[in-house]
Parts: structure tokens; sequence; C-alpha cells
């Protein structure tokens, strides 16, 4: 047990699939998972384990924001062993291009300040996706009829942003969509030799000012988790 995470040593799989929210790791396990078990409730932040095509995965909460997910992530590499870690959740489209429900697949997250920022002083790292995991769940969301697109999102920490020209310039250089966790679970996963992605949904737009309806954003976080499954056992 952790301070945050109140499993067993072997509760855990090594491949861990992270939502934002908590019921959608409950509705994801109970949804995809075979005999899925509750394995974390401490806080609400819902984690469980069961098994997909046979092989053995977590599906844990991460909350919202990178301070967040770092503590979640930070337990479940050191503590818990895990060494696969994909994000799925939402995001907002920068892009002309990029349309509500389309699948964007992280390859770099861009940020201000994560909480492993400090730690690089005037260095700015470049948080970037695994390859093979980036590889293979391109693959698996292009098997499907989901517009898809691949590049660098902008991890914010400020969900009411009043910085418009920050939002301006991540457009200008061609970031993607903007969410709020990606950026350190790279890091992380960097700093402790994991192998981590994002996937997300374009759940509203920030240059259109579209919102998905509620009931077309369960079958598109549908899609982003098993993709992250294909990816993680491909
Ligand atoms: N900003 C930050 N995070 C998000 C957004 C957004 O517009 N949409 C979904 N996650």
């Amino acid at each position: 047990m952790t301070i945050h995470i109140g499993a067993q040593k072997g509760d855990i799989a090594e491949t861990v699939l992270m939502p934002g929210d908590p019921y959608r790791a409950k509705w994801a396990a109970e949804t995809f998972l075979q005999d899925a078990q509750l394995i974390n409730e401490v806080r609400g932040m819902l984690g469980y384990t069961g098994s997909w095509n046979g092989h053995k995965v977590t599906i844990q909460g991460s909350g919202m924001g990178m301070p967040s997910l770092s503590i979640y992530a930070n337990e479940l590499i050191r503590d818990f062993g895990a060494k696969t870690l994909i994000r799925i959740g939402s995001c907002g489209g920068m892009q002309p291009q990029v349309k509500l429900r389309d699948v964007i697949v992280a390859m770099t997250a861009t940020t201000l300040a994560s909480p492993s920022q400090s730690i690089f002083k005037e260095v700015n790292f470049a948080p970037s996706a695994d390859w093979s995991l980036l590889q293979a769940a391109v693959t698996a969301a292009q098997s499907r009829d989901i517009g898809t697109h691949v590049g660098g999102i902008y991890s914010s920490d400020t969900f009411y942003d009043e910085r418009p020209d920050l939002n301006e310039q991540m457009v200008r250089h061609g970031i993607l969509g903007v969410e709020m966790e990606a950026a350190e679970l790279y890091t992380l996963a960097a700093r402790y030799q994991c192998r981590a992605l994002a996937v997300l949904t374009v759940s509203d737009h920030l240059g259109t000012g579209e919102t998905l309806p509620s009931d077309q954003r369960e079958r598109s976080f549908g899609d982003m988790v098993e993709i992250a499954l294909e990816a993680a056992f491909a």
C-alpha cells in the first residue's frame, strides 16, 4: 500500500490505463476487462485490475491535472512496478482540421509548468511518447472509422486559462490539442525507463467553441480504451 493507492503489490499490472475520471476507470474496467476487481478506492480515485485477451491490465484514475497524475504515476511506477502507462482522456481541439470525436495520439507534450519542471532548471525538456506504443496506437486508430491525428499536444495546468496569447502561439506552432496530464506522464516514464502514451478524444474545440454531447462521449471513450489496449499488447 502507498499513501494514495490502497492495493497490495501484486494487485497492479505492469500495464496501466489512466483515465482522469475515476468513474471512467470503473466503466472501462467493467466494459472491457474480464474479472475486474476493485484494487483502489482511496479518496474515491478508483482503480481496477482484470484481464484483456489474457493480459493482466489495471485501469486507475489519475485525477485532473499534472499534480494529481504525478502522484498516481509515481506510486504506480516506483512502488507497484508499472511499466506501460497509457493516458486515455479528452482534450480540446486547437487546429481547424481537428474535429470533435477525432482521436489525437500525442507524439509530444509541450508544457509551461509540470511538477518536474524545477529539476530541469533552465533546460526545456521535450516530453515524448514511446515510439512502439505510438506506432501501435496509430495503427489501431486507423483501423477504425475515426479521424486520427498524430503530433504535438499542449499539457496545461490551467483549464480556465486567461492567457489567450498562449493558445494562439500553440495553434501557430501546430499543436493539435490541449489537455492537462500527458507532459508529466511522459517525463516520469522517461525518468523511470517506462513506456508512456496519451490517446485523446477531442471533446471540445477551442477555435469553434463546439462541445461533444454527453451521449457521444461514452462511445468515443470506448474507442480509446480499445485503441490503448491494442497498442499496449501489439
Ligand atoms: N483544456 C484543457 N483540458 C481539456 C480541455 C480544454 O479545453 N478539453 C478537455 N480537456
